[in-house]
């Protein structure tokens, strides 16, 4: 199994992120950090220890990493996630293991991925860049062990500046959900992004899962009914298991938030599982024949309300995918999904 540590914001889809982490058997689970993002960090760490409550796995380590970006103040997205950043379930446990203090969410992620042999761990990131970003600058020699850096954040839509995609439905230049130029993961703290993407030893091992290749992977009502009724070990007609249960509220109340702000009816996209899926399964996911790019994240701009709701002008946390010539050394932008079969 991959040894993984995971970065997260916990959030709908980061609970969904959290499970295939846990019980996939070819990931081995090195612990988790928090980050502000979906909800105030305090939020985002509680719903993290009760996902983990919930699927048997409160050994798992949770460390609190950043409240907010390093320049700017948090922001949260209620009205995707609800205040709590994990609004919609009746069946949510209450903590039964505590977030770790013996030291900072930093060390505990320096600690147990230099701990794993060279070129084998990844780092799985499915919120603001915040942590990873300290992460880094703090134990910059961390870049050279690690086997990969797998990122849940950005829109290329047309940003990609010479090879447009044009398949991805609803797809066009401006193809953000927080802004209509920018994802929410890379919006609420660019600058932590712009650092980690230019950092080329770096781009060599990241490996980006933006919103054209999410917005391709939703749980539709196909996809619910089966989460709660299973294949074979649940029948319709037998009641489902807590734990379905709790799944399928997290997507329902998700697929209705999507079905409000964006009008997308089929399914919401469940975009952080993918992230883990490129560690331990690349093969599902397509990055268009080993292509390579350099991104430019777009900082200038404040977050000022203008901009806060889906509609304004500012191009603050665009990023803009440069494809590389043949053999030079980048960021893998996965673009197309294969048949991916996690649920
Ligand atoms: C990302 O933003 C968050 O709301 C989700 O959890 C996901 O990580 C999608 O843009
Ligand atoms: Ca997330």
């Amino acid at each position: 199994p991959v040894p993984v540590w995971l970065d997260v914001d916990t959030g709908h889809d980061d609970a969904f992120a959290i499970l295939l982490a846990c019980h996939s058997p070819n990931v081995r689970l090195l612990g988790i950090s928090s980050v502000f993002g979906n909800a105030p960090l305090s939020h985002t760490t509680g719903n993290t220890l009760s996902i983990l409550s919930a699927i048997g796995r409160a050994d798992v380590p949770v460390y609190a990493g950043a409240t907010k970006p390093v320049c700017r103040e948090a922001a949260a997205a209620p009205d995707i996630h609800g205040e709590t950043g994990l609004d919609g379930t009746t069946c949510l446990p209450a903590p039964s293991s505590s977030v770790k203090t013996d030291v900072t969410a930093i060390e505990a992620t320096y600690r147990a991925l230099i701990a794993q042999p060279a070129d084998t761990a990844w780092l799985i990131c499915t919120g603001a860049l915040t942590n990873a970003a300290l992460l880094f600058s703090v134990y910059p020699s961390l870049v050279t062990h690690l086997k990969g850096f797998s990122v849940m954040g950005g829109a290329i839509g047309g940003g990609f500046t010479d090879a447009p995609l044009g398949t991805v439905k609803g797809q066009g230049e401006r193809f953000g959900n927080w802004t209509p130029w920018a994802e929410f993961n890379i919006y609420i703290d660019p600058e932590s992004a712009q650092a980690l993407f230019r950092n080329s030893v770096l781009a060599a091992k990241t490996t980006l899962v933006p919103l054209d290749l999410t917005h391709q992977f939703l749980a539709t009502k196909e996809v619910q009914s089966n989460l709660l009724y299973g294949s074979g070990k649940v029948q319709n007609g037998q009641s489902p298991s807590l734990v379905r249960k709790l799944f399928v509220e997290i997507l329902t109340f998700f697929a209705k938030t999507y079905a409000d702000v964006f009008g997308l009816v089929e399914g919401p996209p469940l975009h952080d599982p993918l992230a883990v899926v490129a560690a331990f399964a690349p093969a599902l996911l397509d990055d268009r024949s080993g292509e390579r790019f350099a991104i430019h994240v777009i900082t200038d701009g404040d977050h000022g309300e203008e901009d806060h709701v889906r509609s304004g002008q500012s191009q603050c946390g665009r990023t803009i995918a440069t494809k590389l010539t043949t053999g030079e050394a980048g960021i893998r932008i996965l673009r197309g999904l294969q048949e991916c079969k996690i649920w």
